[in-house]
């Protein structure tokens, strides 16, 4: 059972409930209002802005009942209740300081173990909608990746698995790009290399948050494709250097492309990024696209470079890496600021048709959230 205190200037209460003291400012109180007047009732959103909120706002009163907090404001003389579940829910009070680079609890790391688990979902079943494309979703939230199988083999089908969740994002590439590669022994050398596994065009700001790559036809033997968590790979970093691991979230790197009449396309942004308060939130890594770093001062640049090479390693070392092989009708989608991808060199002669296109992880995320509070109040009827 929880129980209140009023702190004597009415600038703050304290709610003691069984996961210990949570203390909420009045003007956040205030602020946060869920009355008619202070939120939309269809859209819940706030009707008012902090101006309209006076700056000498307190607690004139304060009652705590039934699992309801119920405030009167001062000098408004305005009188709001709360739910203590949702002050709960949201408490700011008792954070403890987090290491840098820490994660969301919705995400989960992952190395080489997870090849035994790559999340997997049913073209058809995904399709349909439902509980396979909420927990498919939720999968690709949790690893930054997921595979689709079963799908039909035609022209475009990759913009089906896009619908399933948010839209395309088009570029100076178009709405899709078509990677084909023809196979054969005397241009292996050239055609079959592998790629060094890498986040897409890190150039554009922002960055394509999703990518889709689709595959229509593949007959050469290899070409596998392999993804590496960029999480995993900075904080195995991390681990084993900080001062790497700082150099890299602290300076940014510089990527271009301007490999096309009319385009120039160049960023300044972190290989590692943190939020202010360290969460780790994006990664970004691409020799091909690297341009002169000039923003990491001269007594650091000798670490900025022992610390992209070892980042390098981590990324290179197949403990990380989690391999599977697609066949047509196959695809797989990745969170581009997050999970790295290649392909792996080819082994003999034939064809690989691929394509791939852009969407937008806000979409995914906002898809499988409305999703999840469905799934939550038809269980809470
Ligand atoms: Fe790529």
């Amino acid at each position: 059972m929880a129980s209140l205190n009023i702190d004597p200037a009415g600038q703050s209460v304290t709610l003691s409930t069984q996961n210990g003291d949570l203390r909420f400012h009045a003007i956040w109180l205030r602020d946060n209002a869920p009355d008619p007047e202070t939120r939309a009732v269809g859209n819940g959103q706030r009707l008012i802005a902090l101006r309209d909120i006076p700056a000498d706002t307190h607690i004139a009163a304060a009652d705590l009942a039934g699992g309801t907090l119920s405030v009167t404001f001062g000098p408004e003389g305005k009188s709001v209740s709360y739910s203590v579940n949702w002050l709960e829910a949201h408490a700011y009070d008792g954070h403890d300081a987090r290491a840098r680079g820490w994660t969301s609890d919705a995400i989960k790391t992952w190395d080489a173990g997870l090849n035994d688990g790559v999340p997997t979902g049913d073209f058809a079943a995904l399709d349909a909608g439902g509980d396979a494309l909420r927990n498919w979703l939720e999968q690709v939230t949790r690893y930054g990746f997921g595979k689709v199988a079963s799908g039909p083999v035609e022209d475009g089908a990759l913009f089906r698995i896009v619908d399933w969740f948010g839209h395309v994002r088009e570029t100076n590439y178009g709405r899709k790009f078509e990677v084909r590669t023809e196979v054969n022994p005397t241009n292996l050398a050239f055609t079959g290399l592998g790629l060094q596994a890498h986040t897409d065009n890190p150039y554009r700001d922002p960055v394509p948050t999703v990518q889709v790559l689709y595959c229509l036809e593949s007959t050469a033997a290899g070409g596998e494709n392999m993804v590496v968590d960029g999480f995993a790979a900075a904080l195995r970093l991390r681990d084993e250097n900080e001062d790497y691991f700082n150099v890299l979230a602290d300076h940014c790197a510089r990527f271009e492309y301007a490999g096309e009449a009319g385009v120039c396309l160049t960023s300044r942004r972190p290989m590692i990024e943190l939020a202010p308060d360290g969460e780790l939130i994006g990664v970004r890594f691409n020799n091909r696209s690297m341009a002169a770093v000039t923003d990491v001062p001269f007594d650091k640049m000798a670490l900025y470079y022992a610390a992209y090479r070892r980042l390098g390693e981590i990324i290179d070392d197949e403990a990380m890496e989690v391999t599977f092989r697609l066949n047509p009708g196959e695809a797989f989608i990745v969170d581009n600021t997050r999970v790295l991808h290649a392909r792996k060199g080819y082994a003999g002669a034939g064809t690989r048709w691929f394509q791939g296109c852009y969407a937008d992880k806000d979409g995914l995320r906002s898809t499988y959230d409305a999703m999840l509070r469905e799934t939550t109040l038809e269980a809470a009827e």
